[in-house]
C-alpha cells in the first residue's frame, strides 16, 4: 500500500530511491532545488536542457542517477510547463507521470518537496500543492487486478512517498494537505474499483452492500430499499426499467449529517444501472460489455459521500441511486407502454434503451422531498454527448444560474470541466407524447438537451443541476494521473463544489 509521509529536512538528505525535481518549460531561473542538484551533479540538468530531450514540457520526465555522495540513487526530473501556466493541474500531471517513472524502474522510496513543485509561484500555497501532489500521485498509481489471477503478486509498487520540507509551519500544511488529498483520491479509487467491477459482479445488490460497508466505514447513514419498498413508493419510472431483470432492484439511500440540525441538505442523485444492454429496444453487441460502466454516477456519488464524510465538510449530503439492471425479457417493458412515475407524470417509452432518465426520475422526484439546497444528478445518459462534447468536457444543464457558476468554477479546479448547453423551453417540444404526458426519448435531434428536459420535470421548483458524464466516465488510452479505464470523473468536482460551498 502506498504511504504518505512528511517530515522537517532538506530532501537531498534523504535515502530513498528517487528525489523528484520540477521544472519549469523555457525558464530562465531554475527553482532552488533544481539549481542545487544542477551544481552537484556538475551541470548534468543543463546538459539535458541543451539536448532538448527534455524540455520541462508538463508530463515530461527524465532520469539522472545520483553521484555517491548523495544518499539518493536517482533524480527524476518533472516536467511542469510554462512558469506562466503553473497551476494546480500542472502539479497533478507532473506528479502523476514521476511516480509513474519510478514505478516503471521498480523503486520503492521517493522523496519529493512540496517546493520544488511550487518554486517561484507565489500563488500556490504549499498545503494546495500538496493535496495535488497526493491526488496526483495516488490517482495515476491506481491499478483493478482483481480478476488477473495469474499475474497478481508480481507487478511494482510505490511504497513510500516522503515529503521533506524545510520549514516547521510548512510541515504542518503538509501534512494536512496530503490528508486531505488521500481521502479525496482514495474516494475516486473506490468509485473506479466499483465501475471496474464487471456487471456479474456488481448486481443492485452487490453495489449496495458496497455502499453500506463503504457508508458504515465512512460513518455515513445508509438505508437501502428492496422492491415492496420502492413500489410503496410509487416509483414505476425506475421500477419499470427493472421489471426485465432477474436482479432485484436497490434503492440506495446515503445520509451524510455534517451540517446543522434541519438545515437544508444537498441532494446527489447517480444514475446507477449496473448493466445497460439497451433493453428490448436492445444496442449492438460491439462495445456492448462497455455498459458495465452505467452505474458511473451512483459509483461517484458514493464516492462523494465517503469523503464529504472523512473531511467532515460542515454541510447535510444526501446520495441517492437508483440502481437496477437493464434487460430484455418476458418481463421487459416495450416500446409503447405507459409508465407512471412517482411524482404521477405518465411517460410513453419511445425507446426501452433510454432508460437513464426512467429510473432517475423517480430519483429526482424522492429528492424533492428534502426540501434540498440543491440538487446535482449525474448520468451517463446520453451517447449524444459524448458526440457533442469528446472525452474532455462533462455535459451540465441546469435551472440555477448561481448553482452552475459554482459547478463551473470548481471544474477549473479540479480540472473535471463542465460545458454548458440549454435548457431551453422550445426543445421540450421534442418530448411531447399524443398518449402521456411526455415521452422518454425526443430523438437523436439535441439528445444531451432533450434528456435534461426531460429530468427537468421531475426536480419540482428545487435549484438543480445535471452532470452528462457519458463521455467523460471512461478513457481509452492513459492519462497523466488517469489510467485507462473509468475515470470516476464528477466524484472531485462535486466534492470541490462542496468544499466551496462551506
Ligand atoms: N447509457 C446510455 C448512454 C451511453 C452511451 C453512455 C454510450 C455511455 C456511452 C443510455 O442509457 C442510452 O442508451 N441512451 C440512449 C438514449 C436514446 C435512446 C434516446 C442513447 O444515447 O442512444
Ligand atoms: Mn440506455
Ligand atoms: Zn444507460
Amino acid at each position: 500500500m502506498l504511504k504518505f509521509t512528511v517530515k522537517e529536512g532538506h530532501v537531498l538528505r534523504e535515502r530513498v530511491d528517487a528525489i523528484l525535481v520540477g521544472i519549469y518549460e523555457d525558464a530562465g531561473e531554475k527553482g532552488p532545488l533544481a539549481a542545487e542538484v544542477n551544481r552537484l551533479l556538475g551541470g548534468a540538468i543543463d546538459k539535458v536542457l541543451s539536448r532538448k530531450s527534455f524540455t520541462g514540457k508538463v508530463e515530461q520526465t527524465d532520469v539522472l542517477e545520483a553521484r555517491e555522495t548523495l544518499p539518493a540513487s536517482y533524480f527524476i526530473l518533472c516536467g511542469l510547463g510554462k512558469a506562466e501556466k503553473a497551476g494546480l493541474e500542472q502539479i497533478r500531471q507532473a506528479m502523476g507521470r514521476a511516480v509513474l517513472r519510478a514505478r516503471e524502474m521498480g523503486l520503492k522510496r521517493i522523496g519529493v518537496s512540496t517546493n520544488s513543485f511550487v518554486c517561484g509561484t507565489e500563488n500556490i500555497v504549499a498545503g494546495d500543492a500538496a493535496v495535488a501532489m497526493a491526488e496526483g500521485a495516488n490517482l495515476a498509481l491506481y491499478t483493478f487486478t482483481k480478476y488477473k489471477v495469474k499475474e497478481n503478486g508480481n507487478s511494482k509498487n510505490i511504497e513510500e512517498i516522503r515529503f521533506v520540507e524545510d520549514e516547521k509551519k510548512t510541515v504542518t500544511a503538509v501534512k494536512k494537505g496530503i490528508e486531505k488529498g488521500r481521502i479525496i483520491s482514495d474516494s475516486v479509487n473506490l468509485a473506479r474499483d466499483l465501475i471496474n467491477h464487471p456487471a456479474n459482479d456488481m448486481t443492485p445488490t452487490i453495489l449496495a452492500e458496497s455502499a453500506k460497508k463503504t457508508a458504515k466505514a465512512a460513518g455515513v447513514k445508509c438505508t437501502v430499499l428492496s422492491r415492496p419498498q420502492i413500489e410503496k413508493l410509487g416509483m414505476g419510472a425506475y421500477l419499470g426499467v427493472s421489471q426485465g431483470s432477474e436482479e432485484p432492484p436497490r434503492f440506495i439511500i446515503l445520509e451524510y449529517n455534517g451540517g446543522k440540525k434541519g438545515e437544508k441538505p444537498v441532494v446527489v442523485v447517480g444514475k446507477s444501472i449496473t448493466f445497460d444492454s439497451g433493453g428490448i429496444s436492445i444496442k449492438p453487441s460491439e462495445g456492448m460489455g462497455k455498459m458495465k460502466y452505467d452505474m458511473s454516477g451512483g459509483a461517484a456519488t458514493i464516492g462523494v459521500l465517503r469523503a464529504a464524510s472523512m473531511l467532515r465538510l460542515p454541510l447535510n449530503i444526501v446520495g441517492l441511486l437508483p440502481a437496477t439492471e437493464n434487460m430484455p425479457s418476458g418481463s421487459a417493458i416495450r416500446p409503447g407502454d405507459v409508465l407512471r412515475s412517482m411524482s404521477g407524470r405518465t411517460i410513453e417509452i419511445i425507446s426501452t434503451d433510454a432508460e437513464g432518465r426512467l429510473a432517475l426520475s423517480d430519483a429526482l422526484f424522492y429528492a424533492t422531498r428534502y426540501k434540498p439546497r440543491w440538487i446535482i444528478d449525474i448520468a451517463t445518459l446520453t451517447g449524444a454527448c459524448a458526440v457533442a462534447l469528446g472525452s474532455h468536457a462533462i455535459g451540465m444543464l441546469g435551472n440555477n444560474k448561481d448553482l452552475k457558476d459554482r459547478m463551473a468554477a470548481a471544474g477549473e479546479k479540479v480540472w473535471e470541466r463542465v460545458w454548458e448547453m440549454p435548457l431551453w423551453d422550445e426543445y421540450a417540444e421534442q418530448i411531447k407524447s399524443p398518449v402521456a404526458d411526455m415521452k422518454n426519448s425526443g430523438g437523436r435531434e439535441g439528445g444531451v438537451i432533450t434528456a435534461a428536459i426531460f429530468l427537468s420535470k421531475f426536480v419540482e421548483d428545487c435549484p438543480w443541476v445535471h452532470l452528462d458524464i457519458a463521455s467523460t466516465e471512461w478513457i481509452d488510452k492513459d492519462r497523466a494521473y488517469m489510467p485507462a479505464g473509468p475515470t470516476a470523473i464528477g466524484t472531485r468536482l462535486i466534492l470541490q463544489l462542496l468544499m466551496d460551498a462551506c
